[in-house]
C-alpha cells in the first residue's frame, strides 16, 4: 500500500481549497506551518460561524499534528466537521490534505482539534443555540 492510500478518506466537509505559493515557504523551502495553520483556522471559522449563525473566535487548538510537508504548487484542501457543540463552544475536527503538484496523489498533511466560541458584538461568549 502506498503512503497516500494509508490515509483513508478525509473526514468532514471540504471547506477551503487554495494553492501553496512561493511566498509562503520557510527556510527549508517547504511551506511554513503557520500558513497551513492559518488556512485551517479560516476553514474552522467558516464552519463554526455557520453552525453558531454569527461571530466566533478561536479559543484553543489541540492535538495539532504536522504529518507531512506541504510543497509549493500543492493544492491545499481543508476539511472540517463539527464534532461537539457545548453551551457557547464548538469542537471542530480539521484535516488538511494536499494534491501533490496540483494533480498528484492526495495525502493528509495536518490535523487538529479546534475549539471555537460563539461571541456577541462585544466579544463575550454567547449561547450557540438560542
Ligand atoms: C473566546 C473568549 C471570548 C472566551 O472567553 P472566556 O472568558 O474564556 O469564556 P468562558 O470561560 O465562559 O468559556 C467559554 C467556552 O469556551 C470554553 N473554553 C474556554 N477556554 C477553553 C480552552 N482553552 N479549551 C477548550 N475550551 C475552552 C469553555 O469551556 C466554554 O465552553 P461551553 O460554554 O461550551 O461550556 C475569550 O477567551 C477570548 O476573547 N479569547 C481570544 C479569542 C481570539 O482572539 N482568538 C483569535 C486568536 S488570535
Amino acid at each position: 500500500m502506498d503512503e497516500a492510500a494509508q490515509d483513508g478518506a478525509p473526514v468532514g466537509e471540504l471547506t477551503l481549497r487554495t494553492l501553496a505559493m512561493p511566498a509562503d515557504v520557510n527556510v527549508n523551502g517547504d511551506i511554513f506551518g503557520g500558513w497551513v495553520l492559518s488556512q485551517m483556522d479560516i476553514a474552522g471559522g467558516i464552519v463554526a460561524g455557520s453552525r453558531a449563525r454569527g461571530r466566533v473566535a478561536t479559543v484553543a487548538i489541540d492535538a495539532m499534528k504536522f504529518i507531512r510537508p506541504v510543497h509549493v504548487g500543492d493544492v491545499l484542501c481543508i476539511y472540517a466537521r463539527v464534532e461537539r457543540v457545548g453551551r457557547t463552544s464548538m469542537g471542530i475536527k480539521i484535516e488538511a490534505w494536499v494534491l501533490r503538484d496540483r494533480l498528484g496523489a492526495r495525502m493528509k498533511v495536518t490535523e487538529a482539534n479546534f475549539t471555537f466560541v460563539a461571541i456577541d458584538q462585544a466579544g463575550r461568549p454567547r449561547p450557540v443555540d438560542v
